[in-house]
């Protein structure tokens, strides 16, 4: 496995082409899972690589940038343990190079419009996109793994992947859960042990939303489950899978959360209706997009 830190590494490394999994590094085993699913797609003979950087374009508070789990060596030794090829770990310098402007380019609607992440986290698309942008800019992936836990990011990357015709494939990859339900997020070493053992609540609620065929009444059912297990609900929605834009029927929905516990944001979705009321709405809860 070949460290790269500048662009000059990259190309000698023979990171161009690869399938690329884009990280802020503190590598857990949902990074695994994402790390197998971009071996798949990259064939035995193909190259798998891996960008940690802990960007700050996209964080909106001083205090979570620096607080940030920041493991680099640890992160290493899992990506060498997956069989990765390329580990991208760049300095800001060369993410962001004095002197030089690093575009955002347009966001697409699906960035500014839902009223959820693009709300709560104002300008967080724009450094999104800004260092995806970079980084397909710099390591010129063939395709690139996003996990569906950051349900918005993946249909951001999607619509700006697209819409500018950056020719790179967007390969997305299921979240993984703990045993007790929490969906994986290098975010939860920052949990305490009380909200530790609050946390599945966010599952909960997604299940039970999966079981009721009404939106409102699912979303009504989320931000009870929620206050009753003492989270803070920002929002607790059933929206359309792809625009995230209002649900309408016949269309893919989609369950999406975001709620503070002791100090942390956590955020996770799934599908809706969920996977026992496939027939509530027609199509499969499980399937593609439209
Ligand atoms: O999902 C993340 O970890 C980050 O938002 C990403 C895509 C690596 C960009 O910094």
């Amino acid at each position: 496995m070949l460290i790269a830190r500048t662009r000059e590494d990259l190309q000698a490394a023979g990171a161009t082409g690869s399938v690329l999994v884009p990280t802020m590094g503190a590598l857990h085993a949902g990074h695994g899972a994402l790390m197998r699913l971009a071996r798949e797609h990259a064939g035995p003979a193909g190259r798998v690589s891996v960008s940690i950087f802990v960007n700050p374009t996209q964080f909106n508070e001083a205090a979570d940038f620096d607080r940030y789990p920041r493991t680099l060596e640890a992160d290493c030794r899992v990506c060498e343990h997956a069989g990765v090829d390329v580990v991208f770990a760049p300095s800001p310098g060369v993410m962001y190079p004095a002197g030089e402007d690093v575009p955002v380019g347009t966001l697409p609607a699906v960035a500014t419009a839902p009223g959820l992440e693009d709300a709560f986290r104002p300008g967080h698309f724009a450094g999104v996109c800004q260092v995806v942008r970079r980084l397909f800019a710099l390591v010129r992936p063939g395709a690139a793994v996003f996990g569906e836990k950051d349900w918005q990011q993946l249909q951001v990357i999607r619509a700006m992947t697209e819409g500018e015709g950056l020719g790179v494939r967007i390969v997305p990859a299921p979240t993984i859960r703990e045993p007790d339900g929490l969906a994986m997020s290098s975010r939860n070493t920052l949990l305490d042990g009380p909200s530790r053992a609050r946390a599945p609540v966010i599952s909960r609620a997604l299940s039970e939303a999966g079981r009721t065929p009404d939106p409102g009444a699912a979303e009504r059912a989320m931000a009870r489950i929620l206050a009753d297990g003492g989270l803070t609900p920002e929002y607790a929605v059933v929206r359309d899978g792809a625009t995230l834009g209002a649900w309408v029927p016949g269309r893919q929905g989609r369950a999406l959360i975001a709620a503070r516990l002791g100090g942390v944001r956590l955020i996770d979705n799934a599908p809706w209706p969920g996977p026992d009321r496939a027939d509530a709405h027609g199509g499969s809860p499980m399937g593609p997009l439209p």
